[in-house]
């Protein structure tokens, strides 16, 4: 099958035709992917039907699969795959509002996964679309003030306080237990990091998880990431994602960042995640 790769809405996303995830799943198919995915930041397969065993197995081909720190949100049978359902399934909790702020997945842990892979199983008629984010843009448009200010820098990342202000807004978020909670101390990761496959710098604070910069008062610090949060989603930088039953969007966490968006929670929407393993920001 010949692959083509297609902007999407004019924007940085592009869809990938001519890949499927299910069955034999070709070296060639896999390198075109890390590479559209590392040039495009979003890359999104339309129209193919295929399984959990298939989504994990296709999102191996990229590196180790991570398991979330909270496990009620897991398959019970396979673990790799995060259920992203407002109803919950097969004794998953459901999750009311995930990902309802912009963030990069797992940004608050030493070792941020490169990579997610979300399939949509099931969508409301309207609304639950996804907006992402382009940060390596982002950092290119910076003035170079701002980019000599926050070049060198570190940032504070950390989920417990995210995890807190979400569980207000959706009764059935299970409390962290105090081993969770050791799974995850806050970190620092730069400010601005190096793409390691293409050498592109990218901003790397996000609003859902930065919650500090290192050596900088908190005052100053609130200012200077507002600014940055304000910047990050300035539209010309933004993709939203409409989402069609069986899309797999894999998205670059080391330079895209995202956001759910609201829709009416009579509707189901059930969106199955695989998070791949990426390094330590540099
Ligand atoms: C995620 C996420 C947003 C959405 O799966 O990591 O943030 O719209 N999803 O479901
Ligand atoms: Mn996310």
């Amino acid at each position: 099958m010949t692959i083509t790769i297609t902007p999407l809405d004019d924007s940085f996303a592009v869809q990938v035709s001519g890949i499927q995830p299910s069955g034999a799943v070709r070296a060639e198919d896999i390198a075109a992917m890390r590479k559209a995915l590392t040039a495009h930041g979003v890359v999104v397969i339309r129209g193919q039907k295929f399984d959990d065993r298939e989504h994990i197995e296709f999102s191996r081909h990229f590196g180790e699969l991570e398991i979330h720190t909270q496990r009620a949100w897991l398959l019970p049978d396979m673990p790799e795959i995060l259920a992203l359902n407002n109803r919950g399934e097969r004794g998953t909790k459901p999750i009311m509002n995930g990902g309802s702020y912009w963030h990069s997945d797992v940004s608050y842990k030493a070792m941020p996964p490169m990579g997610s892979l979300l399939h949509a199983i099931e969508i409301p008629p309207e609304g639950g679309d996804t907006l992402y984010s382009n940060m390596c843009e982002a950092y290119d448009a910076l003035d170079d003030e701002t980019k000599t200010l926050i070049d060198g820098r570190r940032a504070i990342h950390s989920y417990a306080h995210r995890y807190q202000a979400q569980a207000a807004g959706d009764p059935e978020r299970p409390q962290l237990t105090a081993e969770q909670l050791a799974e995850i101390p806050a970190v620092g990761h730069p400010m601005v990091r190096t793409h390691p496959e293409t050498g592109r710098k990218a901003l790397f604070v996000n609003e859902g998880f930065t919650t500090g910069i290192e050596g900088m008062d908190d005052a100053e610090a609130r200012a200077l990431l507002d600014r940055l949060f304000a910047h990050c989603v300035d539209p010309r930088f933004v993709y939203r994602h409409r989402w069609q039953v069986d899309d797999l969007v894999f998205w670059d966490n080391r330079m895209t960042q995202h956001s759910a968006t609201s829709f009416d929670q009579r509707f189901k929407r059930n969106m199955h995640r695989t998070t791949v393993a990426g390094d330590v920001p540099a």
